[in-house]
């Protein structure tokens, strides 16, 4: 039985007549760069997150460089983050001409560590970018007090992170900006790239919509240089449909999760994702730990079953990075998770045969190859 790590063509049959009526009203209308499909759209993310403000970005890239850039921070300033993400969060903070700080992250939900927060904090830094990886928040309570006590700001990287709350409070909502990708296999992926910031300031709103869009509040009149930013209308008209069916996506990656837990829970050597108290975690991605991690990749491989690894090298020892002059055992938890973590097949439209099957295939390799240090 072939297990893909992720199926969207199952996702795009299931709603082939909405999507197609959304792409030719775009059509007929001719509405492709930004419009009403877009700020339809930016309505209701807005509602999703509980915000007051959603804009429609070019990706989860711009969401993060351009609420940085429209914060003021730039050359000179730090902004702490952790170095288990995807590069774009260090990226954004690159682009800003700042420097990416990181800290370790927590062993049970591989998050950010509030506690070792403070001692990162200098007097150059301006703001935290805590990650919600696999699509569990950070422990946000403390990281938002630290972060007033010392006046920074705090920007959620939320891009693996659409419908996750936080004491009940939806992912994106907490911090003062919230930034989402919807890179086509996000729990919600547009037909494309396309990305968008939430807050709750109406500043940062404003500042944001002029940025994306060449620094112009009126079309030809700009007020600051800015960039191209914005979102396509067909991925607008696309993400409004398939935002509707975001909550029974997330409910059956939960299930999924769930049955991955209880099939997964006896078997030595297998670590299973902890759900923390605070969160309602979405699974963008169920992730296992083990040793020798390429022993049990190859073998599903082998079965057809694919799997993923997030991330393969922590940030700091990328080589784009390597001027950070941070080698390893500067972060260890993260490093020791890099080298264990699998990502097993996780999609709402896996069946209970398809996790039966992954799990069979791994309890058949000797516990004795894959134990957990
Ligand atoms: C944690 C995280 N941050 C940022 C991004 C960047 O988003 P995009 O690929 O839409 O630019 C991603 C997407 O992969 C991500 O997973």
């Amino acid at each position: 039985m072939k297990v893909p790590f992720v199926d969207l063509k199952a996702q795009y049959e299931s709603m082939r007549d909405e999507i197609e009526v959304a792409i030719r009203q775009v059509l007929d209308s001719t509405a492709f760069a930004g419009g009403p499909f877009v700020t339809q759209f930016e309505r209701e993310f807005a509602l999703f997150c509980q915000c007051d403000y959603s804009i429609g970005v070019g990706s989860g890239t711009d969401a993060l460089w351009l609420s940085l850039l429209a914060l003021g921070i730039g050359q000179g300033d730090e902004v702490i983050t952790v170095p288990n993400t995807f590069i774009a969060t260090a990226e954004a903070i690159s682009f800003c001409g700042a420097r990416p700080v990181f800290v370790d992250i927590d062993e049970q939900t591989y998050n950010m560590n509030p506690a070792l927060l403070e001692n990162a904090i200098t007097p150059r830094t301006k703001a935290i970018i805590p990650v919600h990886l696999f699509g569990q928040t950070a422990d946000m309570d403390p990281i938002m007090e630290i972060a007033k006590a010392h006046g920074l700001y705090v920007i959620e990287d939320a891009c693996q992170a659409h419908g996750a709350e936080y004491k009940g409070r939806p992912a994106g909502s907490i911090g003062d900006a919230g930034c989402f990708s919807f890179y086509p296999g996000k729990n919600l992926g547009a037909y494309g790239e396309a990305g968008a910031i939430v807050t709750n300031n109406p500043d940062l709103n404003e500042k944001i919509r002029i940025l994306r869009d060449h620094g112009q509040p009126k079309k030809y009149y700009h007020t600051l240089i800015g960039w191209n930013a914005r979102m396509d209308g067909l991925q607008g008209a696309i993400l409004s449909v398939k935002l509707k069916h975001l909550a029974h996506w997330n409910e059956a990656r939960r299930k999924n999760a769930q049955l991955y837990n209880e099939l997964l829970a006896n078997v030595d050597g297998v670590f299973i994702p902890r759900e923390a108290d605070y969160a309602k975690h979405v699974y963008h991605i169920y992730a296992i730990r083990v040793q020798n991690r390429d022993a049990l990749i190859n073998t599903l491989a082998e079965k057809g079953i694919s799997c993923g690894i997030h991330y393969p090298v922590p940030v700091h020892l990328q080589e784009a990075y390597h001027f950070l002059e941070l080698g390893k055992v500067s972060f260890p938890i993260a490093e020791k998770c890099a080298e264990e973590l699998v990502s097993l097949p996780m999609f709402p439209e896996l069946t209970k045969e398809q996790i039966h099957h992954v799990v069979h295939e791994i309890k058949k390799l000797r516990s004795s190859e894959i134990c957990v240090g």
